[in-house]
């Protein structure tokens, strides 16, 4: 269970997060969703502790994030940024290894390299494991991105817009992929998502974020509504109800 308790953040004298609580059990697919700059990175990123904690406290199971070892949250939980500075001069194959340094401090044994294989193939990136990350599409650069995250083979796994380049088929595949992780392999999954279709079409709970504060949370027919598009996006995109899902018509 990921729990944030009384969460708020500040930069540059900005409230970015304001008093955020919520609590994520074991399971599942979470989608966060919200306009740009209502916080859900910096959410993200303070409980994967990419930034540290101004005020209130988060715990992923028994540990306390800030106060436990790095390596022990990193057994536990994966992040994929929303852009990471990685080097272009480095390989697919050793994108998704990455992934297994916590295991491994740098000595990769057979586990660690049937994980990494599992993932590539997972993530059909098995053809351009030896291609140097300036040598794929942005797709597929994406794809290996989410690849070394799932490598990991954490319980948590938090990703920040993994659907970003990604084409239709390689969208619904992916996130087919982490449905079938949490329902199968217990795997909680906290996704953001811009296409709220996508968060309906997939996810089990969807979160609105908004100017730094959770404003809506449940399941996706109860928080995708005219009102929230109204209210939050500022928007009046019509909403359908298809196989019980509400779609947004664009
Ligand atoms: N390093 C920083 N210094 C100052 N302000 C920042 C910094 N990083 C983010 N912010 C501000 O914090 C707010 C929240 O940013 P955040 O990246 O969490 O939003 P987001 O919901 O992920 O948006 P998006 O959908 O555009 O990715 C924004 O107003 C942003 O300008
Ligand atoms: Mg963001």
């Amino acid at each position: 269970m990921i729990e944030v308790k009384g969460v708020s953040h500040d930069m540059r004298g900005q409230a970015i997060l304001r008093d955020v609580s919520l609590s994520l059990p074991r399971g599942g697919v979470t989608a966060l969703i919200g306009p740009n700059g209502a916080g859900k990175s910096t959410l993200l990123s303070l409980i994967a502790r990419l930034q540290r904690l101004q005020r209130g406290r988060i715990t992923v199971d028994d540990l306390t994030v800030g106060a436990c070892a790095d390596r022990d949250l990193a057994r536990l939980l994966a992040i994929m940024p929303q852009s990471s500075a990685i080097s272009a001069r480095l390989r697919v194959g050793e994108l998704v290894g990455m992934g297994r340094y916590p295991w491994h401090g740098g000595r990769p044994g057979a586990a660690d390299h049937a994980a990494v294989e599992a993932a590539l193939a997972q993530f059909d990136l098995t053809g351009l494991r030896h291609r140097f990350l300036d040598e794929i599409s942005g797709g597929q650069r994406q794809r290996a991105l989410v690849a070394m995250a799932c490598a990991q083979g954490t319980d948590y796994l938090l990703l920040d817009e993994p659907l970003n380049n990604l084409d239709i088929a390689a969208s619904r595949q992916l996130m087919a992929l982490l449905r079938h992780m949490a329902r199968d392999q217990g795997k909680s999954i906290v996704i953001v998502l811009h296409d709220i279709n996508y968060a309906a079409g997939f996810a089990d709970r969807v979160i609105a974020l908004a100017g730094g504060r959770i404003v809506a949370d449940g399941p996706p027919a109860e928080v995708i509504t005219p009102g929230l598009l109204r209210g939050v996006f500022d928007t009046d995109a019509r909403i359908s109800v298809i196989d019980g899902r509400p779609v947004v018509v664009v």
